[in-house]
């Protein structure tokens, strides 16, 4: 692996592209018109992904470039590393391999990283798991009042709460009846207080999620669900009186995921009842690991082994496919395009799927805490924009509230739409199918993106002339349809790892390392040095700068 990253703007296609942008006009009308061929050719297969990319701003010309760009920064050196567990997350010094977790039962050859044996740990800990989550849903295992768990709450935070919640909303209709899951991940008191308040202590289990088992949110959450544990045990007339009883009862209500698994036993929690995982698998990256442990007993082993078919349908496709029918590599160097050379600075994904209602929220992560960064993996200061912010709500909801900004505002915003053909819940009204009701309005969003309404248009239905102006669609908005025939376990993997890998191309151009997280770190820090001045240390407060120290002071002042 090279030693430095490959600085994207010195190379030919990067000159070329920018030279091919200085006179680019975008002609969604034009292009169509011109080329019947245009939806066929810009669209392409990833598994059951099916994905028109035909209405972006972009020309067989920007593709080809976009393509040789890729090969220039190296992008199928890249991939075999991160295949392979070269240690391309440079400054943690680790081998970036989440998508081993997916390779499936007996995959050849062998997967050996830095002496791990990692085909036979990852299989191990699946069936670890699954037979964990068998227990739960046979009722089998058991609280300590002897009755079988209703409720399991995970609590975790980032990539241990936003992957298992998401996926957990996605797939509800896989969802055994008579369980339910619940999240608990910020340390605000309510979180907590109203996610358990109306549970069963006797039928609920916690899951502990937390790669390192020392973020700060989660500790603090699972000894206060471990307080709340027993003395609800104790109001619903349980005796929960010694130390022994109360070891007891978090034998039985509490398990584990973790990398640190001294910690987990440091904790209380028994080795016996903790799922691991491996340093390389990153928090954002995790929720087909024993992160997902929530949603393995919530949908069972047998659709979760699906969702990691999903997963690995698309690796394969992104390993081994050529670039110009490469979904991801399509995808991210489509974003490259939008994000170096047209000007945009975030990314909408708006998914018609109710279910999808967190995936936004989880590519967040994903996305800017992979490519927020403005030094490559060397520590030289890039020379380019980097991550987009990523937003989105489901549709239609947005519709009815910020796409008035998309369909007319002055800014470049690029869209994913996502839509399933089948729905989960198929409803008439009268005679007509709400799902087409609302499929029709994902096609029509697409559309007037692309096309608009012209003046003339405008003018041509009897409006007054001094309203034209504004009611003028200027099309050339660029969107992207992803369609699947339902949202399954499989169709779900195969979002996810689209979109881990969309990150990834972006991250190799931009010559980051899209698996580290520091600038996430000094806040986390200066919080531990303020607890003291917001508890009252009056030296500690003296450190604090003016503004701070104002805004502690108001906070002492007004609690009461
Ligand atoms: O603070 C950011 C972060 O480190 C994320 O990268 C991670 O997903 C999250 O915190 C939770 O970390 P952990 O799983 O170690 O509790």
């Amino acid at each position: 692996m090279n030693s430095s990253p490959v600085d994207a703007t010195t190379t030919t296609a990067w000159n070329k592209l920018a030279a091919h942008a200085v006179n680019f006009t975008p002609d969604l009308r034009g292009w169509f018109a011109a080329e019947p061929e245009r939806a066929e050719d810009f669209t392409a297969q990833v598994g059951d992904l099916h994905v028109d990319l035909s209405k972006n701003l972009l020309t067989a010309e920007t593709r080809s470039l976009l393509m040789q760009l890729a090969d220039e920064v190296g992008l199928r050196e890249r991939i075999d590393a991160m295949f392979a567990g070269e240690h391309i997350n440079v400054t943690e010094d680790r081998a970036v391999l989440h998508t081993a977790l997916r390779r499936p039962a007996g995959a050849s050859p062998a997967l050996h990283v830095d002496g791990q044996a990692v085909d036979a740990d990852v299989q191990a800990e699946l069936d670890k798991m699954f037979a964990f989550a068998e227990k739960i849903r046979s009722g089998e295992w058991k609280g300590i009042t002897g009755e079988p768990i209703k409720t399991v709450v995970n609590i975790g935070i980032g990539g241990s709460d936003l992957g298992p919640v998401m996926a957990y909303e996605a797939l509800k209709p896989y969802v055994q009846s008579g369980l339910e899951a619940r999240f608990i991940s910020n340390i605000d008191p309510t979180d907590l207080a109203e996610t358990l308040r109306d549970l069963d202590p006797r039928t609920t289990l916690f899951i502990i999620a937390s790669k390192t088992f020392t973020t700060l949110e989660t500790l603090t959450n699972a000894r206060l669900a471990r307080e709340w544990l027993w003395r609800e045990l104790v109001a619903s007339g349980s005796e929960i009186k010694d130390d022994d009883s109360r070891r007891s009862a978090v034998a039985r209500h509490f398990v584990a995921v973790s990398t640190a698994l001294d910690k987990v036993a440091d904790f209380g929690i028994d080795p016996a009842n903790a799922f691991g995982f491996w340093d390389w698998v990153g928090g954002r990256y995790s929720v087909d690991s024993a992160i997902g442990t929530s949603l393995a007993i919530a949908i069972g082993p047998e659709n979760f082994r699906q969702f990691l078919g999903g997963f690995h349908a698309v690796d394969e496709h992104f390993r081994t496919v050529p670039w110009s029918q490469n979904v991801p590599a399509l995808m991210g160097m489509l974003n490259i395009w939008y994000t170096n050379f047209l000007g945009a600075h975030t990314h909408a994904v708006l998914p018609y799927a109710q279910y999808l209602h967190r995936f936004p929220a989880y590519l967040q992560q994903l996305t800017m805490e992979s490519n927020g960064k403005s030094v490559r993996w060397d520590g030289s200061k890039v020379n380019t924009e980097t991550g987009e912010i990523w937003w989105g709500e489901p549709g239609t909801n947005g519709q009815h509230a910020f796409y008035q900004l998309i369909h007319q505002g002055t800014r470049l915003v690029p869209v994913d739409f996502i839509a399933v053909a089948n729905p989960a819940h198929p409803l008439q009204d009268g005679d007509a199918d709400v799902h087409e009701l609302f499929l029709a309005n994902f096609f029509a969003q697409s559309k007037a993106l692309a096309f608009g309404k012209t003046a003339d248009e405008v003018r041509a239905e009897g409006t007054d002339e001094a309203i034209v102006p504004a009611r003028v669609f200027s099309g050339n908005r660029p969107s992207t349809s992803i369609m699947a025939p339902e949202l399954s376990p499989a169709v779900l993997g195969q979002l996810i790892a689209l979109y881990e890998h969309i990150t990834f191309v972006q991250g190799v151009v931009w010559g980051i390392d899209s698996f580290d997280q520091w600038g996430v770190e000094l806040g986390k820090e200066l919080a531990q040095q303020i607890t003291p001045a917001v508890s009252g240390d009056t030296q500690a407060l003296e450190e604090q700068d003016a503004s701070t120290r104002a805004r502690i002071d108001y906070y002492r002042a007004q609690r009461r």
